[in-house]
C-alpha cells in the first residue's frame, strides 16, 4: 500500500492541481452546545449518547469548510493518461488482490467514520442520521462489490457440443470515468468508483463541485487500502471537467449519477466522435416519484412514511417522494394528519443531532426551489416555519389539480398531492408511468390484489409497498431506475459489476 496521504495532498495532486481555499459556505449554521446533551431525543432514533456522534458533530462545527478549486480542464487529459498507462498493470493484478483493497477500504471507512461524517455534515449539510447512513452505505458498497467480484468474475469453462475447451473471461475494459452527484458525495462517489476498480478498470473520478473534500477523503483512504495512485485519479471540478473527461476517447466507460439532463448530455458527448469506440454509459438519474394510498391503508403509518420519504434529507434524494396520490374518500383526513405531522419536524443546523430537515445544498438550489414555491403559493396546503438565516427551504405540501401537472423533478422538500377515484388504481399508475420517469414508487394498501396490480403495472426500478420510499439497502434492495430515470444495472445488485466488464470467449481445439 502507498503511504497514507492527507486530503490536502490529494487535493494538491500535481495532475489535478487543486488549490485548497478556505471559507465556509454556510456560515449561518449555529450549533448550540446544549443540543449535544445525551438526553435529547432524535426522531430518527439515533443514540445521542454515542461518543462517536458527538465528536463527529463537534468537529463539523469547529472546522472551517475547505472548498476546492476545479482542476484545470487541460489537466484532465493528463489524469486520463496516468490511468490509461496503468491499466495493463491493474488489469493483471489478481482479482483477489483487487477485492482485498475494497474490504480494507470498508474497514478504513468504519475506522474514520466520525471524520467522514463530519465532512458530510459540513460540506453537504447532511443531517447526522444521513451522515451515518452515508458512511454505512459506502462501506457496504465496498464489501458487497468485493464479494460479488470474487463470486462472479472468475473465468468460466463453458460446456457444450463443440469438442473444444471454451472459456469465458470477464475482464476490465480500460479507463472508466466516474461522475458523482453532491447528494451522496461519499456512498455514490465511492460505490461507482470501487465497482470500476474491482473489475480491473482504472478510474478517473470526478466528484460534484459542491463536495470535493469528502471525495478527497475517500480517495486518501482508497490509497491507504492499497489502491495504487495511478489506478484511481481524482479530478474535482464542474461540468467543464466532466465534459473534458467524457469527451476523451481513451475513456472506455462512464458511470454517472446525477440529473437526467446531464446524462443525456454525456450520452451525446460519447457519440460525437465517429471514430470513437462505442462505450457503455451507466446513468442513474432523477425521478418524479409517486406514492399511491388507498382507503384501506393505515393512516398513521402512511403519514410517517410520507414525512420520511418527502422531507428527510430535505427532499434531496433521487428516491424521494414528489407526488402523493390519495384515494379521494380519505384525502381530507389524511392531509389533515399529514399537516399535523409536518408541524413536528425539527428544521435546523445539519450538525444538530435533533435536526430532521437541514438546509439545501447551495444558493442556486435554494433560489430555484423558493421561486417555484412562490409561484405555486395559491396551491399551498401546508408549510412550516424555518430558521430565518440559512438555506432552509420550508417543507411544503402543494395541491395538484392533475397528475400530469407535475412534469419535472423538484429536488427539495416540496411535496405535491392529488387525489384518485376508487376503482382507478391501474389508470392512476398508468398516468404516473406516462411521465416517462421510473425510479421509485410507493403503495400503501392492505388489499393484496392492489399490491399485485401495482407490482405488475408500475414501471419503476424500486417499488415500496407499505413502507417509506427511501434508503435502499445494498445487496438486498438493488437501486436504480428505468426510462428517464436511468439505464441500469442497479447499484448494489448482482448484475452491476458485469456492465463494467469486457467479456472474451476463448476456444481451444484440444
Ligand atoms: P448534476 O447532473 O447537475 O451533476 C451530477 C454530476 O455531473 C456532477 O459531478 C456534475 O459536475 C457533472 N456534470 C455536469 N455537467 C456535466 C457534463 N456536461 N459532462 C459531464 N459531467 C457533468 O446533478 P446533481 O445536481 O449533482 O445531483 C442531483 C441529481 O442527481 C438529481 O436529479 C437526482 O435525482 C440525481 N440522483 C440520482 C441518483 C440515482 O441513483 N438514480 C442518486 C443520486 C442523485
Ligand atoms: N439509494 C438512495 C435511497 O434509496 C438514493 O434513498
Amino acid at each position: 500500500a502507498d503511504e497514507r496521504l492527507s486530503e490536502e495532498e490529494i487535493l494538491a495532486d500535481p495532475v489535478a492541481k487543486i488549490a485548497a481555499v478556505g471559507g465556509t459556505r454556510h456560515p449561518s449554521i449555529p450549533l448550540p452546545v446544549e443540543l449535544f446533551a445525551p438526553q435529547r431525543a432524535n426522531s430518527m432514533g439515533i443514540d445521542l449518547a454515542d461518543p462517536a456522534i458527538l465528536s463527529a458533530t463537534a468537529t463539523a462545527v469547529n472546522r472551517p469548510l475547505t472548498a476546492a478549486a476545479p482542476a484545470p480542464v487541460g489537466d484532465v487529459a493528463a489524469a486520463i493518461g496516468r490511468a490509461h498507462a496503468f491499466f495493463p498493470t491493474w488489469q493483471a493484478t489478481p482479482l483477489d488482490t483487487r477485492a482485498a483493497c475494497l474490504d480494507r477500504l470498508a474497514d478504513l471507512l468504519e475506522r474514520d467514520r466520525d471524520h467522514l461524517m463530519a465532512i458530510c455534515v459540513q460540506e453537504a449539510f447532511k443531517t447526522i442520521p444521513d451522515a451515518i447512513g452515508e458512511v454505512r452505505e459506502a462501506a457496504d458498497f465496498c464489501r458487497y462489490y468485493a464479494a460479488e467480484a470474487r463470486a462472479r468474475l472468475r473465468p468460466v469453462e463453458l460446456p457444450g457440443p463443440t469438442g473444444e475447451r471454451n472459456t469465458l473471461h470477464i475482464d476490465g475494459r480500460g479507463v472508466w470515468a466516474t461522475i458523482a452527484p453532491w447528494n451522496f458525495p461519499l456512498a455514490i462517489f465511492l460505490g461507482q468508483t470501487v465497482a470500476a476498480l474491482v473489475t480491473g478498470n482504472t478510474v478517473v473520478a470526478k466528484p460534484a463541485p459542491q463536495t470535493p473534500r469528502i471525495a478527497a477523503a475517500a480517495v486518501a483512504l482508497a490509497y491507504e487500502a492499497g489502491v495504487p495512485r495511478d489506478a484511481l485519479v481524482l479530478v474535482p471540478g464542474g461540468p467543464e471537467v466532466g465534459a473534458a473527461l467524457t469527451g476523451d476517447a481513451r475513456v472506455q466507460g462512464v458511470a454517472f449519477t446525477g440529473s437526467t439532463a446531464t446524462a443525456k448530455r454525456i450520452a451525446r458527448t460519447l457519440l460525437e466522435d465517429e471514430a470513437r469506440p462505442i462505450v457503455p454509459l451507466i446513468a442513474e438519474t432523477g425521478g418524479i416519484n409517486a406514492m399511491i394510498v388507498d382507503s384501506t391503508a393505515l393512516p398513521e403509518q402512511v403519514v410517517a412514511d410520507v414525512v420520511t420519504s418527502a422531507y428527510r434529507s430535505a427532499g434531496q434524494r433521487c428516491s424521494a417522494l414528489r407526488l402523493l396520490l390519495v384515494q379521494e374518500d380519505i384525502a381530507d383526513s389524511l392531509i389533515e394528519m399529514l399537516a399535523g405531522a409536518m408541524d413536528l419536524l425539527t428544521i435546523g443546523a445539519p450538525g444538530d443531532p435533533t435536526t430532521d430537515v437541514g438546509p439545501v445544498i447551495d444558493r442556486a438550489a435554494y433560489d430555484k426551489l423558493m421561486a417555484y414555491r412562490e409561484e405555486v403559493r395559491p396551491r399551498w396546503i401546508k408549510t412550516v416555519p424555518v430558521p430565518a438565516e440559512g438555506l432552509f427551504v420550508p417543507p411544503t405540501l402543494i395541491r395538484l389539480n392533475a397528475i400530469e401537472a407535475l412534469d419535472r423533478e423538484w429536488f427539495g422538500p416540496l411535496l405535491h398531492v392529488a387525489t384518485w377515484r376508487a376503482g382507478e388504481l391501474e389508470k392512476t399508475i398508468a398516468r404516473v408511468n406516462a411521465k416517462g420517469y421510473g425510479l421509485t414508487m410507493g403503495l400503501h394498501s392492505r388489499i393484496a390484489r392492489a399490491a399485485e396490480v401495482t407490482e405488475a403495472a408500475a414501471a419503476v426500478g424500486n417499488l415500496y409497498i407499505n413502507r417509506s420510499m427511501i434508503g435502499a439497502v445494498v445487496g438486498s434492495q438493488p437501486f436504480g431506475g428505468e426510462g428517464l430515470s436511468g439505464t441500469g444495472p442497479k447499484a448494489g445488485g448482482p448484475h452491476y459489476l458485469y456492465r463494467f466488464c469486457a467479456e472474451r470467449a476463448v476456444s481451444v481445439d484440444t
